[in-house]
């Protein structure tokens, strides 16, 4: 599949999805298997978090209660990352649009840039597999590749399958009461976005209950054709 991938030209891919549905997982999948740019407002905003900024420390107390950050806040940032030469390679948005106000600000600003979203994937997962899939993950703290305590552990224990490092980290917000919160906001403000992209015929859906590499082959097959 790799060798063979060319598209016609630079793909704007959404995923859509609740918490530990998967999206990071398997837009570092894209990443590697078609050389997206992998844009996760999550990592964009904790990483923002971590290095005190202004708009790190107004996020900061939304995320911890498992909150949305204001699309101000988000925009700016997400539109900042996507005017960077890399991306002209074509992106995957992991995390973003969250609100029907970030989807049309983002239709907006790739409208100006003569682009439009290609395809919006919905990973449908069920609320009960999603905390499970929460409280088993960690990451490599150097390269970010992500794991599970039962799904997807490192070929060497302790040890980054991507880039050999030996931290591993887990996210502050991965505790089941703010895994909730984030739930509900899912389902009040983010799952209104499967009907906007649906209207637009841009809609994939996925199962995502089943094996990661089942999942990767899905949307691999999806991508490759909505690119061709
Ligand atoms: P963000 O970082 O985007 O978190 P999230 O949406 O809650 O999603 P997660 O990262 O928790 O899950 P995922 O779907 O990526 O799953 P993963 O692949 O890791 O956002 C965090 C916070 O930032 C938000 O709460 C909000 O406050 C703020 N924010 C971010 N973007 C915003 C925006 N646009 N607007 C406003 N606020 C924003 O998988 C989870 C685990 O399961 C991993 O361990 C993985 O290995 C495992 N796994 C994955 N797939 C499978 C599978 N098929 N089978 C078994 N295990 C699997």
């Amino acid at each position: 599949m790799e060798g063979a991938y060319s598209p016609a030209r630079a793909p704007v891919l959404i995923l859509l999805g609740p918490p530990g549905a998967g999206k990071g997982t398997q837009a570092r999948m894209l990443e590697e298997r078609f050389g997206l740019v992998q844009l996760s407002t999550g990592d964009m905003l904790r990483a923002a978090v971590a290095a005190g900024s202004k708009a790190g420390t107004e996020a900061k107390a939304v995320m911890e209660a498992g909150g949305l950050v204001s699309d101000r806040i988000v925009l700016d940032i997400l539109a900042d990352r996507l005017s960077q030469p890399d991306c002209a390679k074509g992106v995957v948005l992991d995390g973003f649009p969250r609100t029907t106000g970030q989807a049309k600000a983002l239709d907006a600003l790739l409208a100006e840039a003569g682009q439009q979203v290609d395809t919006a994937i919905a990973l449908e997962v069920d609320d009960v597999k999603m905390v499970t899939r929460i409280a088993g993950r960690y990451t490599c703290a150097g390269c970010g590749e992500g794991y599970h305590d039962s799904f997807k552990v490192p070929k060497v224990e302790g040890t980054c399958d991507h880039c050999g490092g030996r931290e591993m980290k887990r996210r502050a917000d991965d505790n089941a009461k703010t895994v909730m919160s984030r739930l509900d906001a899912y389902h009040a403000q983010t799952a209104p976005l499967i009907e906007y992209y649906a209207e637009k015929g841009t809609l994939k859906r996925v199962d995502a209950m089943g094996p990661i590499e089942e999942i990767s082959g899905q949307i691999a097959r999806l991508v490759a054709a909505a690119t061709a």
